[in-house]
């Protein structure tokens, strides 16, 4: 299919109706038993960061301290706000969520040696908003990611890796090795409670993936033609070697290196910020004709040409672009204003002091 023939029209707007697989008759069961188990992702209970002297997250949750102190008590809000408001453009939402009473910050006291937020600069307040609005949590639904993988598939060369960086609970990597005959596909998640989950669901997936082909009333062998959900042709090796075309890791995106990918997935809507340092990145890394999917952001790098953009409401609720990475690389200065927006500064601090004054019933 030509690039440019997929139209809004020929996008789902809807999961269809879940009927648990009761039975196992053919392989096409098999495939919807197992994208059933790896939906529902967002909804998962979100825990709190372990406060230990060796957590990775140590300058996170001391940042993280020194705010929430402000916000508890009603004489520090006007501070707070005044630290706050040179990095709207930064934020995502009114107050960042991670210092709400619901929050990622452990309800516990601050470790000996954390600094009050006077002793913590600007630019670490930024910096710190900045990782606090990427580590916000969303996944796509069912026939948002059918859509996606409908829309992707023109353009990929048959085989390759897919990576997706900052992978969550691992729904896009696994429903992506289900899809699709990818080589491999990789997530890379920075928060160790959520790559644990990724592979508890990996454990479930290659279970039922087991018991589903024990099931087959006729056995799948390796060369046994398949059709996958796709639509594309593989073969038995397609489910049968499952486990072995999945991997996650624990790690920041910015550590891994994905020279070798052929598509790279990014759920950017909370990463504004990021995008230019996340652009080159894939530009010094990947190799010419690799694609790279993003949602809310573009990426603005010379590297890389942009092949489809998808208005929000049409594949998925928020926009998604493709890019391919096309010809040698070209040096980009960073430039931030590009990315990000600026909302009115009055709104915003009106908002946050009723949000306080709600919280904390303090005079902000
Ligand atoms: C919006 S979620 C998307 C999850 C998954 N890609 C999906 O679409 O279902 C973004 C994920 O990126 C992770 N993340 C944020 N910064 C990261 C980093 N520097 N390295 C790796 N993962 C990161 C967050 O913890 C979060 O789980």
């Amino acid at each position: 299919m030509d690039s440019t023939t997929l139209q809004a029209a020929t996008f789902r707007t809807e999961n269809r109706p879940t009927v648990p697989v009761q039975r196992v008759r053919q392989p096409a069961d098999i495939f919807e038993a197992l994208f059933q188990s790896v939906q529902g992702g967002e909804a998962h209970a979100r825990p709190t960061l372990e406060l230990t002297p060796d957590s990775p997250f140590l300058p996170f949750l001391e940042i993280g301290f020194a705010l929430r102190a402000c916000l508890e008590k009603p004489a520090r809000h006007d501070y707070l706000l005044e630290r706050l408001r040179p990095h709207l453009s930064v934020m995502i939402g009114t107050l960042p969520a991670s210092i709400m009473p619901m929050g990622m910050l452990p309800k516990l006291a601050p470790l000996p040696g954390f600094r009050q937020l006077e002793e913590i600069s600007d630019a670490e307040v930024r910096d710190w908003l900045i990782q606090e609005g990427g580590l916000i949590y969303g996944e796509m639904q069912r026939f948002e990611l059918e859509n996606y993988f409908d829309a992707i598939k023109p353009f990929l060369p048959p085989g390759g890796v897919m990576v997706d960086l900052g992978s969550g609970l691992g729904k896009v990597v696994m429903t992506a090795a289900l899809t699709l005959p990818f080589t491999r596909c990789i997530g890379v998640e920075l928060l160790n409670y959520r790559h644990r989950l990724a592979q508890e669901r990996l454990v479930r997936l290659l279970t039922l993936a087991r018991q589903g082909l024990e099931a087959l009333p006729e056995p799948l062998t390796l060369e046994t033609p398949l059709q996958l959900p796709s639509g594309v042709m593989a073969n038995g090796r397609h489910l049968l070697d499952l486990g072995s075309r999945i991997l996650f890791l624990e790690n920041d995106m910015f550590k891994v290196d994905v020279r070798g990918a052929g598509l790279v997935f990014l759920y950017s809507t909370c990463f504004g910020p990021l995008m230019d340092a996340i652009s080159d990145k894939l530009a010094r890394e990947l190799p010419e004709g690799a694609l790279v999917s993003t949602t809310t952001y573009p990426i603005k790098h010379p590297a890389f040409r942009l092949l489809q953009s998808h208005a929000p409401g049409t594949l998925s609720w928020t926009s998604v672009m493709i890019y391919q990475r096309i010809g040698p690389q070209m040096a980009q200065p960073a430039s931030e204003a590009r990315y990000l927006h600026q909302p009115d500064a009055d709104a915003w601090e009106a908002r946050a002091r009723a949000d306080l004054h709600a919280m904390t019933g303090g005079s902000a």
